[in-house]
């Protein structure tokens, strides 16, 4: 069964470890973590953006990930990464999907809170749960250059009356990590990050944890982040894995052969992710 995330993350808030949020892209990627986490005892986040939903589609991605539940045994949910259209979301929970985010935070704070109250409401009804974000992560593709560092980390008052408002089920908090890779060591600031923990009492996300050096993401965990998002970090290394394998077998066109490496060092990563989060033997 496709579970939500709400038992799984108020669990790891309980037990202070954080379950990953793998993102995944096709039927290979998929696998591979849930057979990693399935070896590993560890709860699992299939994550997919808007895009990968246009892909794959999300019945398509809710029916593999019931056979990866079915066989796993261990608790696996599909969720909803980075959405920015409620109808999107509605459509993706018709069809089985009990997570989501919806994704505001470029908004002012009011329009913010406007939307997800409106996810919220709908996602509720059908026993889904809801992710939202405060603050703004930098991409590796944001071309705006903020130069107020108070004006992209979440403030922790702000957090306060925005989970208030909205009754999300948890949040991604702003602190410091960026989508992709970072030009240096990134800097987290982890006295906000506690802050937040002290005065929000729901389960938080730490986005953007590719390329944050392990112990950075061990002491966010440490802090209270009870769901770290993984997506750079598994597509490098698959398609690392891929080029090499046409590069030394140019003429090759079976597709069970030259995705094979790419899954196994995609799941290499994912079995060392898991040991980061802490998330091993839970179940
Ligand atoms: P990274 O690509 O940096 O791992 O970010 C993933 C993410 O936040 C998905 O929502
Ligand atoms: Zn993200
Ligand atoms: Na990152």
């Amino acid at each position: 069964m496709i579970l939500s995330t709400r038992e799984m993350l108020l669990k790891a808030q309980k037990e202070h470890y954080a379950v990953p949020a793998f993102n995944i892209h096709n039927m290979e990627t998929l696998q591979v973590v849930a057979q990693t986490a399935a070896e590993m005892r560890s709860p699992l986040i299939i994550a997919a953006t808007p895009s990968t939903v246009g892909y794959a589609g999300a019945d398509y991605i809710v029916a593999m990930a019931q056979v990866a539940a079915q066989k796993a045994n261990i608790p696996i949910a599909v969720h909803l990464d980075h959405f920015e259209d409620i109808e999107q979301i509605k459509r993706a929970i018709d069809v089985g999907v009990k997570s989501c985010m919806i994704d505001a935070s470029k908004l002012p704070f009011t329009e913010n809170i406007n939307k997800t109250v409106a996810t919220v409401a709908y996602a509720h009804r059908y026993d889904a749960v809801v992710e939202a974000e405060l603050g703004k992560l930098i991409g590796i593709e944001d071309q705006v250059v903020v130069s107020s560092k108070e004006a992209v980390y979440t403030e922790p008052d702000d957090a306060v009356a925005f989970v208030a408002a909205t009754k999300i089920d948890s949040l991604a908090v702003a602190i410091g990590t960026a989508h992709g890779l970072y030009k240096g060591v990134p800097k987290l600031d982890f006295a906000r990050l506690q802050k937040i923990r002290e005065k929000v009492d729901i389960p938080l996300v730490l986005h953007g944890a590719s390329d944050v050096p392990d112990e950075m993401v061990e002491k966010a965990i440490s802090l209270g982040i009870c769901k770290v998002n993984i997506a750079t970090d598994l597509k490098i290394p698959f398609s690392a894995a891929v080029k090499k394998y046409f590069v030394e077998n140019p003429s090759a066109n079976d597709p069970r052969k030259y995705m094979t490496p790419g899954k196994e060092a995609m799941k290499a990563v994912v079995k060392h992710k898991i040991k980061v989060c802490g998330s091993a033997d839970r179940y």
